[in-house]
């Protein structure tokens, strides 16, 4: 018993990391405080190392027999490009809070189009199961610029089968041509209306999509990728307009009511520091990364 509790304060530890696009990975973490507890939907914020900024990150497989849940990771920005680039499997993480957020509202809603546009696929995956779980009727559509941008085609056709899974990409390199409003109209000539379409991915894209069942009267549940800081509802960072209210998309969300949601409003607040984002990243990939790789193999040594 003592044993099980003191496993449950051990520092979070990369079991495995698979690359599966240029820019895509798939983590699996050890730690069984979040494996024990999260639900379909929630989300942990990871703090790398002590100097690492905050970065929320979908949970997409969870085992908590194993003691371990994943994450696909799509390296964009500082954050990101370092969980990548400098951790390898038996590493241990600063931090990796959560399991945050509010889990997905799960249940019977009859035929379900669920529709994840690059690592949206992923962050939809626990729910496609869980909505397939409840008794619903569960379609996937996965949607990517270009073919490295479509993930878990695998993993949903093993468990929806073949027919249950379109891919489509924008450029056409792949699957059917077209983005998200393509595989909803495409879902609705040939199986009808669904009663529920759910999503995750770029904001740009759930706003056309959010449009687009609203003017259909379609329920819509999206993932909104608003900023977030302290992920525990203190700075207000997260704040999303849905309808007439503000919501604290870190507690209430990330899945929030995609009809409401005033979309255009999180895309202005999410590329507000983009430029800085972006020097920061250049700043880092140049001059920090390699630095942080040397210490690190120099402490290897020294073990
Ligand atoms: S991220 Fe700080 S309140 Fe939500």
């Amino acid at each position: 018993m003592t044993a099980k509790v003191l496993e449950l304060l051990d520092k979070p530890k990369l079991v495995s990391k698979k690359q599966v696009s240029p820019r895509g990975y798939f983590l699996e973490i050890y730690h069984p405080l979040v494996a024990n507890k999260a639900k379909a939907g929630q989300f942990v914020t990871f703090q790398a190392t002590e100097l690492s900024p905050r970065q929320p990150m979908q949970i997409v497989e969870i085992n908590p027999q194993k003691g371990t849940f994943s994450i696909l990771v799509e390296a964009y920005n500082r954050a990101t490009v370092e969980l990548v680039e400098l951790f390898e499997e038996g590493d241990e993480f600063f931090n990796v809070e959560g399991p945050n957020g509010n889990p997905f509202p799960v249940e019977k809603y009859g035929t379900v189009l669920v529709i994840g546009h690059g690592w949206g696929a992923g962050a939809n995956y626990p729910i496609a199961k869980a909505l397939a779980d409840a008794g619903n009727d569960v379609y996937i559509a996965i949607v990517g610029g270009s073919r490295e941008n479509i993930y878990c085609e695998k993993e949903y056709k093993e468990l929806f089968g073949e027919e249950k899974v379109s891919v489509y990409t924008e450029d056409d390199e792949y699957g059917r041509e077209g983005g998200v409003i393509q595989a909803l109209e495409d879902f609705i000539n040939e199986k009808g209306t669904p009663d529920l379409v759910v999503y995750a991915g770029g904001t740009g894209q759930g706003e056309i999509l959010a449009e687009a069942t609203k003017e259909k009267g379609i329920k819509n549940i999206s993932l909104v990728a608003s900023m977030m800081l302290c992920t525990s509802g203190l700075c207000l960072t997260c704040r999303v307009k849905v309808g007439d209210k503000m919501v604290q998309n870190c507690l209430e969300g990330p899945y929030l009511d995609g009809n409401a949601v005033d979309w255009k409003n999180v895309a202005f607040r999410s590329g507000y520091y983009w430029d800085l984002e972006k020097e920061n990243l250049e700043y880092f990939v140049n001059k920090l990364l390699p630095r942080l790789k040397r210490k690190k193999q120099q402490q290897k040594k020294e073990q």
